[in-house]
């Protein structure tokens, strides 16, 4: 179709991508393999089908879990490189990935391991693919504000590599205002912020992270359509919403992909994006996301010249910095 042929041949842009979440199974059994790891499946095919997820707990289990092979700077480095050489395949010309160090210092990984390896695939990737990036470091919410502090001070000699600050893992329970002295901090340090808000949870989380945490965008958001007050406030500030619709429907959000809310989010004038979210377990990188979505909501050529406009205004590149492509 039309649409198809015009999601292939458009320049894009990722907002919404956690690199442990870039994992493929294939790469999870080679750095098994390299490190001398033992896994509890006995193929590629089994991990697969391991991921049948009945909502956003279920799959965090089986992400923490299989992050567990990625031991050395260069498994980072592979993991990073390996999702660059994906989005130049579909033309994805820039960026903006989260990494979740504690995940890794949890285990007993050096900061610096983790950090310096995403590095140095984002600056390759810069050079030899021509793909700008931003690195977001993002911290775990069933954790603690204090672990947050930690995490915070492991990352204060590094800072000029990092950013932007995230917020990610278990939504409910763990609402924004748990993090707001963190964040303030970070504001005070000059990072920008962003954080998951109204994926599974309320409306209400979403409002306390604008309020709370000052973020300039939201990942996910999709249940802020639940709140007419805050729909019309995201629609006059445009503060964007990285929505994942693989991703809402492999966590049953929505049932089915038609059933996703994304075009209304566009008609209500909300900045909204698409993006893949954990593309090794959901099943789809982002211009699969784009097809998708493309396919089972009826998109309009309008609508899909719309979400990828709405990634360029959402992204963090400055003037000088853009590319060929604009
Ligand atoms: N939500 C919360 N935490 C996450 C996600 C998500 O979609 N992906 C990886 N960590
Ligand atoms: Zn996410």
């Amino acid at each position: 179709t039309q649409q198809e042929a015009l999601i292939r041949a458009l320049p894009k842009v990722e907002l919404h991508l956690h690199i442990e979440g870039s994992l493929e199974p294939e790469m999870m059994f080679e750095l098994a393999r390299r490190n001398g790891i033992k896994l509890p499946y006995d193929s590629v095919e089994a991990v697969r089908e391991a991921y049948d997820f009945d909502n956003l707990q279920s799959f965090l289990d089986l992400y923490y879990a299989g992050a567990g092979v990625l031991i050395t700077e260069q498994d980072f480095y592979d993991l990073t490189w390996a999702y660059l050489k994906r989005c130049e395949a579909d033309k994805v010309v820039h960026t903006e990935i989260f990494f979740d160090p504690q995940t890794h210092t949890d285990r007993g990984i050096a900061f610096e391991t983790v950090l310096n390896g995403i590095r140095r695939a984002l600056k390759d990737g810069n050079e030899k693919l021509r793909i700008s990036s931003r690195l977001i470091m993002s911290f775990l919410r069933h954790l603690s504000e204090e672990e947050g502090f930690k995490t915070l001070e492991m990352a204060r000699p590094y800072l000029e590599e990092i950013d932007g600050i995230g917020l990610d893992s278990s939504e409910l329970g763990h609402p924004p205002s748990k993090f707001e002295r963190l964040f303030a901090e970070c504001k005070a340090l000059g990072l920008p912020r962003v954080a998951h808000a109204g994926e599974e949870g309320p409306p209400e989380y979403v409002w306390e992270a604008i309020k709370l945490l000052d973020v300039c965008r939201i990942d996910h958001g999709v249940r802020a359509l639940e709140d007419e007050k805050l729909v019309e406030s995201l629609a006059e500030t445009r503060l964007p919403l990285t929505v994942c619709p693989y991703s809402n429907v492999k966590l049953k959000v929505f049932d089915r992909l038609a059933d996703h809310n994304l075009r209304d989010l566009l008609a209500k004038g909300l900045c909204a994006t698409v993006n893949s979210d954990d593309p090794a377990y959901f099943g789809g990188y982002v211009q699969e996301n784009y097809l998708g979505c493309a396919r089972e909501l009826k998109l309009s050529v309008e609508e899909i010249l719309q979400l990828v406009k709405n990634g360029f205004e959402a992204c963090w590149l400055e003037e000088g910095e853009r590319g060929w492509w604009m």
